[in-house]
Parts: C-alpha cells; sequence; structure tokens
C-alpha cells in the first residue's frame, strides 16, 4: 500500500525522486520521506502529509546526491507519525531503506536485535530490516551476503529497496511489486512502472524472490538462495505516463468522464486471446469469478449473467474469503481473476492457492504489466489507461464491458452490447450531469444514512453504488436487495433516511416499486434511478432505456459515481485519494 522508488543517477536524483512519488502517490499517502546519498553521507528528511505537503515543508526536491530512495506511506504498523515515516535508518546511519509491504514476524526480531544492542526509532515492521541489513553486512561488509541473509529471516510480504552508504541500492521482492528501469542517465527501482516512465520506458520486472542490486555500474539480479539470474527488458507502452488532470479538478471527476471512451477500448481484444479466454471458460467444468471491492462486484455481475446466458455455473467468491471457500476447486476449475491494479494481494494470494489445487487462472486486468496479469495462465487487458483516483470508477465499467464482451461471444450475442450505442448514451448522460450535482446541493446537506435498493443484476450496482459513497463521500450507505428489506433492513428506514430505487421497466420493476412504496410509508425520501418516472420519486434520475436488461449495469452506475464525487465536493472529503484508502491493496 506505500510506494517505493530508488534512483541512481547522473545528476542530483532528489527532484526526480519526488516527482516520482508524486506520480505513485495513488497508492498510499499518509506520510512521505526521502533518503539521498552525498559524499559518503545518508541524509533523511521525512513527515506526515501528502508528497506536495512534505517537500513544501521540507524542501525534498533540494536534497544533495546523485542516489537516494523514497517512499510514500500508508500506515498499518504504528501511527502517523514523522518517525514511523520511511525511509528508516540502521544505527550508524550507513544503511536507509523504503519497504512496501508487512514484515509478520517484527516484534521477536525487534527483541533479537534489542538485545544484541540495536537502537529503534519507530514502532514500524520496516525498522528492523535497516537493523538485520546492518547486522548481517557488519559480519562480512558483503552487501550481497547481507541481503540473503535478511530475507530469509523476514516472514510475511515485501518490496523493499536499501541504500548503502557506499552507493549501492539493494532491493529484493516477495509477494510485492517492484520493477527495475534502465534508463541513459539513471537506474530506477519502483514499484510501479508509473515511478520512472517519464524517464525511460525500458523495464525490468522482477520475478518474486528476486535480489537486484544496483550500483552506478550496472545491475545485478540474483535469487533469494544467492544464485545469479537475469531478466529480460520489456518496452512499456508510453501512454501508461499520462497521469494528468487536463481540464478537471479533480482526477476521479476525469476519470467518470473518460467513460465515455474507456468503456469501448475495453472490448478491443486481439482475436486469438479472446478466443483463448473463452474456450477456457468453455471447457472448464468448474468456473470461479473473483476479485476484491469494485472488482467483485464486476465478478458478480459476470457469474450472474454467465450463469444465465452460458447455462453452465459461475460461482463468484470474494478474494479474501478464497481461501476459507476453496473446496471445489480442482484441475477442471477455470479461476477469473478480476483486478484494476493486479496487484491485490487477497486477488494475488487466490489465485495462488487456486493454481496449487492445478486450477486455470484467467485474468481481467487494467496494468498490462502487473504480476495478475503476468502470472495468468491468459490475460485480458481492459485498457483504459492509468486510474489515479482511488475509488474505482472507469476500471469498473471497463471490467462489466469487457465481461459483456466476453459472455456474448460465448452465447451467440445474446447481451447485445454495442459498444458504440452504450458509449453514446454514456456520453449523453455525462454531458447533463448538472441535475445530480443540484440534486445533492439541495437535498444531501445533512444526510447520515443512504441505502439503494435494487434486484437481480441491479443488485451488484447498489453495491458498488453503496461503496462509492462510503469512500467518496465518508458517508454510511447500504446497498441491498430489494426483496431483503422486509427480513430486517426495514427497521431503519424512517424520515431521515435517503434511498436511492434502481428501477428501470425491466421485470424487476413491479417488485422493486413495491419496495419503494414499503420505504415511503416510514416517512424515507426516494431518488429514482430509471428511465420510467413514477409519482413516488421525491426526486429522479433518469437513465436511457436499454434494450436488454442485462445492460442497465453500466448506466445506472454513471449517475451514482457522479453523486458520490459531488458528494464528496460537498462534504470537503478528498475526491481522490479518501482517508485511510490506498488504491493499490497489497497487504492481506
Ligand atoms: C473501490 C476500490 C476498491 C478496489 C479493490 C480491488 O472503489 O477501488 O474496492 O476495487 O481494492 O482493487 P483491484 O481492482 O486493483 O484489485
Amino acid at each position: 500500500m506505500c510506494s517505493i522508488i530508488g534512483i541512481i543517477g547522473k545528476n542530483l536524483v532528489a527532484p526526480e525522486l519526488v516527482d516520482s512519488l508524486r506520480r505513485m502517490e495513488y497508492r498510499g499517502y499518509d506520510s512521505v520521506g526521502l533518503a539521498t546519498l552525498s559524499i559518503n553521507k545518508i541524509s533523511v528528511r521525512k513527515g506526515i502529509g501528502n508528497v506536495s505537503q512534505v517537500n513544501k515543508s521540507l524542501s525534498l526536491a533540494e536534497m544533495e546526491g546523485f542516489v537516494g530512495i523514497g517512499h510514500t506511506r500508508w500506515a498499518t504498523h504504528g501511527g502517523v507519525t514523522d518517525y514511523n515515516a520511511h525511509p528508516h535508518s540502521c544505527c550508524t546511519n550507513d544503511i536507509a531503506v523504503v519497504h512496501n509491504g508487512i514484515v509478520e514476524n517484527y516484534l521477536p526480531l525487534k527483541d533479537e536485535l534489542s538485545k544484541k544492542g540495536h537502537r529503534f526509532k519507530s514502532e514500524t515492521d520496516t525498522e528492523v530490516i535497516a537493523h538485520l541489513l546492518e547486522e548481517h553486512y557488519n559480519a562480512n561488509k558483503d552487501i550481497k551476503a547481507a541481503i540473503i541473509e535478511t530475507v530469509k529471516r523476514i516472514e510475511g510480504s515485501f518490496a523493499f529497496v536499501a541504500m548503502f552508504a557506499n552507493g549501492s541500492l539493494a532491493c529484493a521482492r516477495l509477494d510485492e511489486p517492484l520493477v527495475i528501469g534502465i534508463s541513459d542517465n539513471a537506474f530506477y527501482a519502483s514499484s510501479d512502472v508509473l515511478g520512472f516512465l517519464k524517464y525511460t520506458d525500458q523495464a525490468m520486472f522482477l520475478d518474486n524472490r528476486d535480489i537486484a542490486i544496483l550500483d552506478k555500474h550496472g545491475i545485478n539480479i540474483f535469487t533469494f538462495d544467492g544464485d545469479s539470474t537475469a531478466r529480460g527488458v520489456t518496452k512499456v507502452a508510453w501512454e501508461l505516463a499520462d497521469v494528468n488532470k487536463g481540464e478537471f479538478a479533480h482526477y476521479t471527476i476525469k476519470e467518470i468522464f473518460e467513460q465515455r471512451t474507456s468503456i469501448k477500448a475495453a472490448t478491443y481484444q486481439e482475436e486469438y486471446k479472446i478466443k483463448a479466454f473463452c474456450d477456457a471458460i468453455a471447457s472448464a467444468g468448474n468456473i470461479i469469478v473473483t476479485g476484491s471491492g469494485s472488482s467483485y462486484h464486476t465478478s458478480l455481475i459476470m457469474s450472474m449473467i454467465g450463469s444465465r446466458l452460458l447455462k453452465k455455473r459461475f460461482d463468484p467468491v470474494m478474494a479474501s474469503e478464497f481461501k476459507y471457500n476453496n473446496d471445489s476447486i480442482d484441475k477442471d476449475t477455470v479461476l477469473i481473476a478480476i483486478s484494476q491494479s493486479g496487484e491485490t494481494a487477497d486477488v494475488l494470494s487466490a489465485t495462488k492457492l487456486a493454481k496449487a489445487l492445478g486450477a486455470k487462472i484467467l485474468s481481467i486486468v487494467n496494468v498490462p504489466t502487473s504480476s495478475l496479469a503476468r502470472t495468468a495462465d491468459a490475460s485480458l487487458g481492459i485498457n483504459c489507461g492509468p486510474e489515479i483516483g482511488v475509488a474505482a470508477t472507469k476500471s469498473f465499467t471497463g471490467q462489466v464491458s469487457l465481461a459483456y464482451a466476453i459472455l456474448d461471444r460465448m452465447s451467440g450475442g445474446k447481451i447485445g452490447f454495442d459498444r458504440e450505442v452504450v458509449s453514446d448514451r454514456i456520453t449523453k448522460m455525462l454531458a447533463d450531469s448538472t441535475g445530480i450535482e443540484r440534486l445533492v446541493n439541495i437535498t444531501m446537506p445533512k444526510v447520515n444514512d443512504i441505502y439503494l435498493l435494487g434486484r437481480s443484476i441491479h443488485f451488484p450496482i447498489v453495491l458498488e453504488g453503496a461503496l462509492k459513497m462510503k469512500e467518496l463521500a465518508y458517508v454510511h450507505a447500504e446497498g441491498i436487495a430489494a426483496g431483503e428489506l422486509k427480513h430486517g433492513p426495514l427497521a431503519l428506514m424512517d424520515k431521515n433516511a435517503v434511498v436511492f430505487v434502481l428501477n428501470p421497466d425491466d421485470k424487476t420493476y413491479g417488485d422493486t416499486l413495491s419496495s419503494a412504496y414499503e420505504v415511503k410509508a416510514r416517512g424515507a425520501k426516494i431518488i429514482g434511478i430509471s428511465n420510467v418516472p413514477n409519482e413516488i420519486y421525491d426526486a429522479m434520475i433518469p437513465i436511457p432505456r436499454m434494450e436488454n436488461e442485462l445492460l442497465y449495469p453500466l448506466v445506472e452506475i454513471v449517475p451514482l459515481q457522479l453523486f458520490s464525487y459531488y458528494l464528496a465536493l460537498q462534504h470537503n472529503a478528498d475526491q481522490d485519494f479518501p482517508r485511510n484508502l490506498a488504491k493499490s491493496v497489497t497487504v492481506r
């Protein structure tokens, strides 16, 4: 959930370190720090805040040195304090470390190292890495040996970059991403290609259990066992570097508007790839679809439609529940793993487990260079470009569009997903979003509880809509299968509740309208999302009529995203980087 960057360059590295951290800030953002090496001395500056704030207060970009490391932190162990911010140094300050992941056994290690005389300055798990490296490096002044001995001792997941006072950067990864960038002027070690893509498109993806030692002469790669190895250099698409807000105030609203085209981009697939993907599903006896958060909501939609149209069971399983719920996995199983980042720890651990049980792994991913895309047996990209806003928007609709394209192909066109038509309708809805902004400003100032009701294919969208409201506007919001209302949630309805009903005129219409009457009778305000007006709605958000009811999710989620964004503005919440959240959840 943190981002790490290390640079060895021919020029001063601090400005690039700061710029790289800014580009990766989506990964975590409660504190920031840099360490640079100048005249054989390591200096560290770190503090609470986002990259711009800490850079301003500590002048990070002005630090001296041609070698450096940087970090944005998303706290897991130890509070959000200046001391707990990375980099962390060993006792002599000759080694500084930035880390992403969790050292699960840090308490016994800290205890052991303290008894040997090491002095700890923070409450973090990461600091043990700096002291372990120091302990082993002092034994024989051999960086390779020190790092091998260190990784042997760490339980958990990690990607770290350690800067040594002799000018070397030593990196290692286990279940967390780490990629090396190579330019004429510098070597980079980064959590994400976005960390260096502005400077070079030449990337070397480290495998799990790889160690890389970088110095001004070159890069040496070893396995955790110490065997020399090599990793190929991949040319990464430059368009990934496009992470500007353009004409928009925030990434999130920009990304909501990008859906005009991104739902189309998701469905442009190379024929041989989509064929292999569909063939694998068609020949599987057992199909499981997994993901986390919004990607899990796509799993629900894909499973519902797949089971209905292909007369084959698709079972959705939340990635975080997978380890408790995998008894049916065997060689006849296909696991479809859906993820924007392709780095979500729960998703990667589900795929690892399923693979070990003999399943074939298919993935639907946005980041083509991610661990999930690279380790799946077959992978399709949703091609929506970098999604920087922490709340998934265009990646969600991209996933849903691709799921439609796959299932349409497999069912002989039973969904009838026409990307041009749907994109056109979304474009028109976005062009007329002022009604939603007005609705937020007029009816929402004091709202504390929002409920969303929907049945069948609308159910995953009530979950997704509620998730957007929670994370963007920090408002309690709950998605409820409308038929479940009378089994409990009705007790919550009173004049303070605001209830969205997802109710186009498909076969759920009459039943959902009855649910709306039930909540209206308890005094709740009703906002209808529908293509047909009804007097019961206190306010209505119109959506276009869709030829096939299975297509409604795409036009229902857009107004809910907009509503959440405007509500976030009204609540002064951070529209792009909500508190306590990170874009890439790389810890379990
Ligand atoms: C919601 C959101 C998260 C992610 C979840 C999975 O807006 O962004 O719930 O959907 O953390 O992330 P990926 O799709 O990267 O695996």
